[in-house]
């Protein structure tokens, strides 16, 4: 393997005076380096990958299909943990068994799955319904982290398919998220829905103990019938006091990050339904076909992810901007911070040698056309080459504003263009108004931004983030990073809330406890 690495890194070197608009000279390159699955199309041809690099990275990618097959097969491969991987799982259309430790996963699987429409529609019809009997208009999510982003960032995708009770959210232990979103809110009509895997989590925890008292309040001890859990740890939310015909668990296999297709989506549900919510599973069953089937050379998390280790290892760009021109996927960028960062931000392989080479790379971004009256000015004019990665929709969901449509996609196109043109400067003096241009981007085209393509899509980056963290050696599914600062903030706690102990810290800790003492 390291000679493909090195072979990389001298074709690279060989071919980096090469510019992107000359390699689209060739009127098929448009064809050769674009992949298309339905009614989707992730365009590559405007980064620097030539055919013959293509063929080493496709090379890089020769172990992903046996690590594939070990992770749909239920295998456990997340070994830090002991735990197979199978959020593909929750997602199983095909009809076939899934094996953990010899049991078929399936059944139980489905049972949760059902039980989830049956309480969604309940819940829609009012049939399960607030203390007073009136129907649910309002549902709270307490979670974070990925028992936060996912629904999140799916309900507010799939706005136009919304026909429930309205979705909250409360994530952050900061005082104003859980009293801003409560302060619009009526505990009589508000069901509340505590979604924390491992019913610890600090913030989750505190955060409904304070939503609790709300509807206590209001409720008395009626207030139980507003409340649900998503969680694994059943014994931990009996103990909450919570309805165990209300809560809806999920196996270990299933990580947080990649939990929105199973309880964790809950609100989405809710919010539009069992139907729709059936086919953003069909989605990603379809992107999870894909990968599992398709050529390696035309497998679209694959190529993206080859493409990914293009830009970051060989040529040496850190970060990556996730920029949809899709407004309702304004919290994409955040969802795949965790999805990505929290899985590929790692510096020891596999077997705890340290890392030779980056891993994954910081991922920002921001939809468009908002971002490009922010950061964009670096984008086109800073030091940094940032690899940008567009995702636009071909129809909208708004016929009587056409307009406004074909103006996001003709920006969205037009930002793709200006970065690998650029611009020469007007006259030899005004370098200011240069733009260098030879920026690469990918774009992913859609139909239309539907529960199954939304599937599709982050099915697609799931699996990315897979064939990125296997070609780098690394274990994509534990997350022993986000620990320290857990267990230091514990113990800050009390030195926090008593001046008297700020001991045995380092000295800038120490001077900023004493300067925030002096201010509270
Ligand atoms: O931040 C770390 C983390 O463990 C994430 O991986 C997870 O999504 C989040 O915390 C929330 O965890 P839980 O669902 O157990 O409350």
């Amino acid at each position: 393997m390291e000679d493909i690495w090195s072979d990389l890194a001298a074709h690279r070197k060989r071919t980096s005076d090469i510019r992107i608009s000359d390699l689209l000279k060739d009127t098929n390159r448009f064809n050769e380096f674009s992949a298309s699955l339905n009614d989707m199309l992730l365009d590559y041809s405007k980064t620097s990958i030539d055919a013959a690099a293509m063929h080493m990275l496709l090379k890089l990618a020769s172990g992903v299909e046996a690590k594939r097959d070990a992770m749909f097969r239920g295998d456990k491969i997340n070994v830090s943990e002991d735990r197979a991987v199978l959020h593909t799982a929750l997602r199983n259309r095909s009809g076939n068994p899934v094996f953990v430790n010899n049991v078929d996963v399936m059944p139980a699987v489905q049972d949760t799955l059902q039980r989830m429409r049956q309480f969604s529609q309940d819940i829609r019809q009012g049939d399960i319904c607030a203390a007073d009997k009136r129907p649910f208009t309002d549902i709270i999510n307490i979670g974070v982290g990925g028992s936060d982003l996912g629904p999140v960032m799916t309900t507010l995708a799939l706005a136009p398919y919304h026909d429930g009770p309205r979705t909250h959210f409360i994530s952050n232990i900061d005082s104003a998220h859980v009293s801003d979103v409560l302060k619009g809110l009526d505990p009589q009509r508000t069901l509340v829905i505590i979604a924390s895997k491992s019913f610890t989590t600090i913030e989750t925890m505190t955060n409904a103990k304070a939503v609790v008292k709300w509807l206590t309040e209001a409720l008395g001890d009626q207030h139980t019938k507003h409340l649900a859990a998503v969680s694994s740890a059943t014994e931990a939310t009996a103990a909450f006091g919570i309805d165990p015909t209300r809560v809806f668990g999920f196996e270990d296999w299933v990580g947080g990050r990649y939990s929105v297709w199973g309880p964790v989506g809950l609100p989405l549900m809710l919010a539009i339904g069992p139907d729709n919510f059936d086919d953003f599973l069909q989605g990603a069953f379809e992107m999870d076909t894909h990968f599992r089937t398709a050529p390696l050379d035309e497998n679209m998390p694959v190529l993206l992810a080859l493409i990914g280790i293009w830009h970051n290892n060989i040529c040496g760009y850190p970060t990556r901007a996730i920029l949809p021109y899709d407004h309702r996927l304004g919290r994409l960028p955040a969802y795949f911070q965790q999805l990505d960062m929290e899985s590929n931000g790692k510096s020891v392989a596999q077997d705890g040698t340290p890392l030779t080479r980056d891993s994954g790379p910081v991922i920002w971004g921001e939809s468009g056309t908002n971002g490009q009256h922010a950061f964009y000015q670096l984008i086109h004019q800073g030091t940094a080459i940032i690899p940008c990665e567009f995702l636009v929709a071909a129809q909208g969901f708004e016929p009587d504003l056409q307009h406004h449509h074909d103006l996001l996609v003709a920006n969205c196109l037009a930002q793709s263009e200006a970065l690998l043109l650029g611009r020469k400067p007007l006259t030899p003096k005004s370098s200011h108004r240069e733009f260098p241009g030879n920026r690469p981007s990918t774009t992913l085209l859609y139909r239309q931004l539907t529960p199954r393509t939304l599937g599709k899509i982050i099915a697609l980056y799931e699996h990315r983030v897979f064939v990125e963290g296997t070609i780098w050696g690394i274990n994509s599914f534990d997350q022993w990073g986000v620990e320290l600062g857990k267990q230091l903030a514990v113990n800050t706690l009390p030195k926090v809330e008593n001046s008297k102990h700020t001991d045995n810290m380092d000295t800038s800790t120490t001077g900023l406890l004493n300067a925030y003492h002096a201010l509270k």
